[in-house]
């Protein structure tokens, strides 16, 4: 087992890649604390996670929130081993008609809540700790109508290169899991399109994708096991692309076979 007696925390744990990385840490040995704002989904994931897994209803970007659920994890834990900071809202932005206050609110979400997760994570971290922040190829391709999530997820990864400038005299690894299209309830989430449109445009994004296919929330999952574990103790300030080709190969797909 990989993480037999760590303790975890995972924003976003009640749903998709948080969800399935929670049941892997405790698969492999780990306490593990989850945090959403549905109360049902985070009870329904509590009561499959069984009893190595508590839960904190709370909102990340509420400083309040966050500095009690730290407090509580704390309590019950003592000090935490590993945090994924993983929570994270969609959205489309198209320049000419994105209102402020969207953009700001995936800005807060998806960016400086994550900082700020970090930030209240350090009096809880034991040095030598892993904190792994969860980005996106979409910080590195640009998509039409997708300012302000690219724009975070590129900022998560600069900030993961500086916090893990910052913790290294710690010892504390900063890492960043990066998924390309995996399926998970995010797809659905403030989206208008019946089942067949959104099934047209899953077949369109695998056509671009080398290997012809989305990614399983347990397959990003595996990748967060990987920075989480000892098996990653050299990887420092880096992004790891958990994409089935998208940024590595990005015409590999059948749409550009010829
Ligand atoms: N799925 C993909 O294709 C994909 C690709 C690249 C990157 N990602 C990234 O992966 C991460 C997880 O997404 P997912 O695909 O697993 O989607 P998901 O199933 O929609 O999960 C998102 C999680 O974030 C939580 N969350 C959102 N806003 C929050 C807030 N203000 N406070 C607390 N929790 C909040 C949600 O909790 P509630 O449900 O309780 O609100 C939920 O648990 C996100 O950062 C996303 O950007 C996903």
């Amino acid at each position: 087992m990989k993480l037999e007696g760590k303790k975890a925390l995972i924003t976003g744990g009640n749903s998709g890649i948080g969800f399935a990385t929670a049941r892997l840490f405790i698969k492999e040995g780990a306490q593990v604390a989850i945090t959403g704002r549905n109360q049902e989904t985070l009870d329904a994931a509590l009561a499959e996670l069984g009893p190595k897994a508590i839960g904190f209803r709370g909102d990340v970007t509420d400083s309040k929130s966050r500095k009690a659920i730290f407090q509580q994890v704390g309590e019950k834990f003592g000090k935490l081993d590993i945090v994924f900071a993983n929570a994270g809202i969609p959205g489309s932005t198209p320049a000419g008609s994105t209102k402020e206050e969207l953009f700001e609110e995936i800005i807060r979400v998806n960016l400086a809540s994550v900082f700020f997760t970090v930030q209240d994570a350090l009096p809880f971290l034991n040095d030598g700790s892993s904190v792994i922040l969860n980005g996106s190829v979409i910080g590195t391709l640009g998509q039409p109508g997708y300012s302000a999530y690219s724009a975070s997820k590129a900022g998560v990864r600069a900030l993961a290169r500086t916090l893990a400038a910052d913790l290294s005299p710690r010892n504390i690894r900063v890492n960043v899991v990066a998924p390309g299209a995996t399926k998970t309830p995010i797809w659905a989430r403030n989206s208008q399109r019946t089942a067949e449109e959104s099934g047209e445009i899953a077949k369109k994004l695998a056509s671009q994708i080398a290997l012809g296919r989305w990614g399983e929330a347990d397959e990003i999952a595996k990748a967060v096991l990987f920075l989480a574990s000892d098996d990653s103790s050299y990887v420092q300030g880096a992004e790891l692309f958990v994409d089935g080709g998208l940024t590595g190969t990005p015409l590999g797909g059948s749409l550009n076979r010829i």
